[in-house]
């Protein structure tokens, strides 16, 4: 049998920006998913026959990456993370499958996270209609924070470029790494509205909202600025400046019309008890996230307030094998 584990990922900076250029910096959770894959007789999901029309990121990796024509796979999939929530659950189960077949394949080969967060990347981007940033592919397979941007962002370490056909052209993106202080006493905590998030739609509403409102466009750079803000911040492990720069990109995302009163009430929630807090992912439903000295009141203060938790530290390790013990 091989086993592989992939992160979720939150956004901490720069979501709906990125998608013009400006950065976002993103980071491992602990929480994630987790693949297992043994041969067996017949083709097998979960326990159930394999469809391959309904699995269009794990069908992506196994026909087009690898090219698989082995005996049929038993694929079991269990995942710590909320669905459709923003946590990049799918990327992390693309990641997780592709590490799993590599192991099969060749046990003896170590793990090339690059590789994987491409092939993870051409997954999402074939079961998304040709649309999809590596923020979530990438995140999962590096692990630690990651940031994102059209051009090479000053004082991180560049890891590699990425670059897409879309239907509106090619795009590409630089995508690189900062260190976060090992000992930061802060942990964040993400709550679940419970509402599912559908990016691509408020991808699409913020355009509009651009194409009519063209002075939103300060937005855009507001986010651009706090988001290189937030990374200074962070890299120099100042929480408190972290935790003033999230609630100022939130701020803005609201004026860009992507919260919704369920994030409004678990943020308003957590807030006492936070550095900061702030939507994370598109928006419209979804998480949002707190950083926080006390994750465990934040944790009750969002479940209270009718929210699902889950706490992490900032900056998990990314994917990996999972060695027989
Ligand atoms: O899919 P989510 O909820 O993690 O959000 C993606 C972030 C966006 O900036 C809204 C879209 C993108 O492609 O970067």
């Amino acid at each position: 049998m091989a086993r592989a584990f992939a992160p979720g990922k939150c956004i901490l900076f720069g979501e709906h920006a990125v998608v013009y250029g400006y950065p976002a910096v993103a980071v491992a959770i602990d929480a994630g998913v987790e693949v297992s894959i043994s041969e067996s007789s017949k083709w097998t999901i979960e326990g159930t026959e394999f469809e391959p029309g309904r699995h269009p990121h794990i069908t992506h990796i196994i026909r087009d990456v690898f090219d698989y024509n082995g005996r049929p796979l038993d694929i079991d999939i269990k995942s710590g993370l909320f669905s459709a929530a923003g946590l990049g659950s799918s990327a992390a189960i693309s990641n997780a499958m592709g590490a799993a077949l590599q192991f099969h394949l060749n046990p003896n080969a170590g793990l090339d996270r690059i590789a994987l967060a491409r092939m993870g990347h051409s997954a999402e981007a074939i079961a998304q209609d040709g649309r999809a940033s590596p923020t979530d592919t990438a995140t999962s397979a590096l692990g630690g924070c990651v940031v994102v941007s059209g051009e090479l962002v000053d004082g991180t370490e560049h890891v590699f470029d990425a670059t897409l056909e879309t239907p509106e052209g090619e795009r590409s993106w630089s995508i690189s790494k900062t260190t976060i202080p090992e000992d930061l006493d802060a942990w964040i905590v993400l709550g679940f509205t419970g509402v599912g998030s559908p990016t691509g739609k408020m991808v699409a509403d913020v355009a509009n909202l651009l194409e009519v409102e063209p002075s939103k466009t300060s937005d855009m750079e507001a986010i651009g600025n706090i988001t290189n803000a937030g990374l200074a911040a962070l890299s120099a492990g100042n929480l408190e400046a972290v935790g003033i720069a999230m609630n100022a990109c939130h701020e803005r995302l609201k004026s860009l019309q992507v919260s919704s009163p369920e994030l409004e009430h678990l943020i308003a929630a957590a807030g006492p008890h936070s550095l900061g807090a702030k939507m994370t992912g598109a928006g419209g439903g979804g998480c949002m996230v707190a950083l926080t000295r006390d994750p465990r009141r934040v944790a009750e203060a969002i479940e209270i307030a009718g929210g699902k938790p889950l706490i992490s530290r900032l900056g998990a390790e990314g994917a990996r094998i999972i060695r027989k013990t």
